[in-house]
């Protein structure tokens, strides 16, 4: 390579302002990012697009937010949606995806919490490794982003504090599981931690990603602000700087001429790129599908199992002696359903995650597949006499509220002034050229109907961190009225994080938390409204009874310390109560834990027990295994799960191994794992507040 060619690595390949101004006309559902192609050698570098609910360029299938896919609990489905997206992906062009975001939810008002998949970092980093064994079939694949990003409104300003037994046992242990999985690259994060920015943190992508981790793969930047200074962050470890020729065009090489950036450092960057390229090299040449793979009826009928998987039953009440849920049909002669969101599509937010799926279906469309029009009547929930009126004719009536992309999602308000001086001066008139040829090679994806019905504003100047965790108050007197007339009232909510549901919770027969269901979302819902499917959905989030449960979220912080207490850990450290624990969710029928036993064998925690089926419908559980370390300044950990389907009066098997590495702490003195030691109390639960969880003591 000459040094021009070694130096084209190091950056996307588009010029700034041809890219941004294609970025404006929906190039982000056009055409993937590329970077760090050379024509000459051969070498293709690679074309990126987004996930993480389906493929973002074109009309992809648009699968249930990650927060929905946490709730299944089911690794083995989040490979499978991985296959899916990644052949998907494949498709369409492009070779590297951003899907793999696992960021912790450190506070449920993040505003991108819907694309990760819960609190737990445990949780966390087994569905974020599925999700990249299937993408990496067909595609590589791009963790993101690290590390310590979880406030949306203040991603480009704030600095995180945090020590290194918070930063080794809480927040990074999910990246390393997906380094370990043989992720292909890794997306630095915003904001900086501990001082540093991160697209030039030496610390984090050097010292613990690579040396520590030992991780092969190459680091790309965030989008346009995920590096300030080009010598510091190639001599931090920082490989390519993303989308375009900006930050590093205009100053890498008069760093180089200076000796603030050496050589050596631009040769070991090009070479992780390349290498990289080479260690996947069977998997970008393999043929590229048929664009019929795109939203395929395989992939919708993956979709549908995954809404359906991920709605969590969180109250189920009788009524007249009988759960009002799950709803027969044959019975039924009326079913209201209110609410705007009941006949909206609603898949999450218009960020840089925003699937242009078309065809979807909603709650809706759903309840009119099972049970037909002359029994379903949908009211907007607008005029409250009106919706009175109606609810109190209907058999059952079911309410749909909640959020979105207007409420919560990537947020991209008004520049800093301090980044608007990374943008370069004019293009390269040559290389806009280049660029404008092979953009116009990809087809104009059509624009769905519910993304040509948003403002003209939205996208990414909407959403952003909430600045709330109940429901808006339209919505919740749409509750308070239609529960009034209706003792068969069921509340189906929308969103990608907790919803506090405090001032109406008991006025309710039931409660379901739907998340951003996908593009089956309607029917999904409704297979387990019928009962089709037994609800097995399982909080991956606690959701508290008030907002002064929680760690305060500062939306507009310059400085936060993220410690070790969040989530389900801090309710046991406070000893509140949450409105629903970590883990939760109901079923329509019973489980029993058999007792358990726990011994260590080699390197391993070995867990036996049994899960019984005490109720008349088959079903699934989650079985949960927590672990209380002897040293109470550290917090408890999730260290393994299982999701069990039981027939109706039937006992499982349960056998779980679990590595003791689950159980190492962190040595800030020589900055290392430390071998777990001493009386741990392990708990095999079907939720974080189990009380009738199976305890076992083992001595380590
Ligand atoms: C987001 C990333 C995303 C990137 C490219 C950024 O604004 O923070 O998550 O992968 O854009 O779309």
């Amino acid at each position: 390579m000459t040094p021009e060619e070694r130096l084209w690595c190091l950056d996307g390949d588009a010029p700034t302002w041809a890219g941004l101004t294609f970025l404006d006309q929906d190039g982000y559902h056009r055409a993937p990012f590329t970077a760090g192609r050379i024509d000459r050698l051969g070498v293709p570098g690679f074309a990126f697009s987004d996930g993480p609910r389906g493929v973002v360029i074109g009309n992809g299938c648009c699968f249930p937010v990650p927060m929905a896919r946490g709730a299944t609990w089911d690794p083995q489905l989040e490979e499978a949606i991985g296959d899916a997206i990644g052949l998907e992906l494949k498709a369409s062009g492009a070779t590297l995806t951003g899907a793999v975001c696992v960021n912790l939810l450190r506070h449920p008002a993040w505003g991108r919490a819907q694309e990760t998949y819960g609190e737990d970092p445990h949780h966390v980093g087994v569905m974020g490794a599925a999700l990249t064994r299937g993408l990496q079939r067909h595609v590589m694949a791009c963790v993101k982003h690290f590390a310590c990003n979880s406030i949306e409104d203040a991603r480009f300003m704030v600095d995180v504090e945090v020590d290194e037994i918070a930063l080794h046992e809480v927040y990074l242990p999910h990246f390393k599981h997906i380094v370990e999985e043989g992720v292909a690259a890794v997306m630095s994060a915003y904001n900086s931690v501990n001082g540093e920015w991160c697209g030039q943190n030496r610390f984090l992508l050097t010292d613990v990603l690579r040396g520590e981790w030992g991780f092969s793969g190459f680091v790309i930047s965030d989008w346009i602000f995920g590096l300030r200074d080009a010598a510091k962050s190639l001599m931090a470890g920082l490989d390519v700087e993303m989308p375009y020729r900006m930050v590093r065009a205009q100053h890498l090489p008069t760093a180089l001429d200076e000796g603030e950036a050496s050589w050596d450092h631009v040769d070991a960057a090009a070479t992780r790129l390349v290498a990289t390229l080479l260690r996947f090299a069977e998997v970008l040449a393999s043929p590229r599908p048929d664009r019929s793979a795109i939203d395929s009826s395989n992939h919708r009928g993956l979709a549908r199992l995954a809404a359906a998987r991920s709605v969590v039953l969180l109250r189920n009440e009788p009524v007249d002696a009988t759960p009002v849920l799950p709803l027969d049909p044959s019975k039924l002669s009326s079913l209201a359903v209110f609410g705007h969101l009941a006949a909206h599509v609603n898949l999450g937010d218009a960020g840089s995650s925003d699937v242009w799926a078309l065809g979807c279906r909603t709650v809706l469309d759903g309840l009119l597949e099972v049970i037909g029009p002359d029994r379903v009547v949908h009211h907007s929930g607008d005029d409250l006499t009106g919706v009175a009126a109606t609810a109190a004719e209907a058999d059952v009536a079911v309410v749909v509220v909640g959020n979105t992309y207007l409420d919560e999602g990537e947020f991209i308000g008004e520049t800093p002034q301090e980044l608007l001086s990374l943008f370069p001066g004019e293009d390269d008139p040559e290389l806009v050229e280049r660029y404008e040829a092979e953009i116009a090679a990809f087809p104009q994806p059509v624009k769905p109907p519910h993304v040509a019905r948003r403002p003209a504003s939205a996208s990414f100047a909407t959403g952003g961190d909430r600045r709330s965790l109940r429901l808006a108050p339209t919505d919740i007197d749409l509750i308070h009225t239609v529960a009034a007339a209706n003792r068969r009232t069921v509340v189906v909510l929308q969103g990608g994080s907790a919803l506090i549901v405090d001032e109406w919770e008991y006025e309710v027969a039931a409660i379901l938390h739907a998340w951003y269901g996908g593009c089956e979302a309607g029917p999904g819902l409704c297979d387990v409204l019928f009962g089709q499917v037994d609800p097995s959905g399982r909080l991956p989030l606690s959701v508290p009874r008030e907002e002064t449960q929680l760690p305060v979220f500062d939306t507009h912080a310059e400085r936060v310390t993220y410690d070790r207490w969040h989530g389900w850990r801090r309710f046991r450290r406070t000893g509140q109560t949450p409105a629903f624990p970590y883990g939760f969710g109901l079923s329509y029928t019973s489980f029993e834990l058999g007792p358990a036993e726990v011994a260590r064998v080699g390197d391993e925690l070995q867990i036996e027990g049994t899960l019984t089926n005490t109720g008349r419908r088959d079903g699934a559980d989650v079985v949960q295994v927590y672990a209380e370390l002897p040293d109470h300044s550290r917090p408890p950990r999730l260290i393994g799960f299982t999701r069990v389907e039981v027939a109706a009066g039937a006992q499982e098997n349960l056998s779980l191994r679990i590595p003791l590495e689950r159980l190492a702490t962190r040595d800030p003195v020589r900055h290392c794992q430390r071998a777990p030691e001493g009386t741990h109390r392990v708990s095999i639960a079907r939720h974080a507040e189990d009380s009738r969880a199976q305890v076992v003591m083992v001595e380590l």
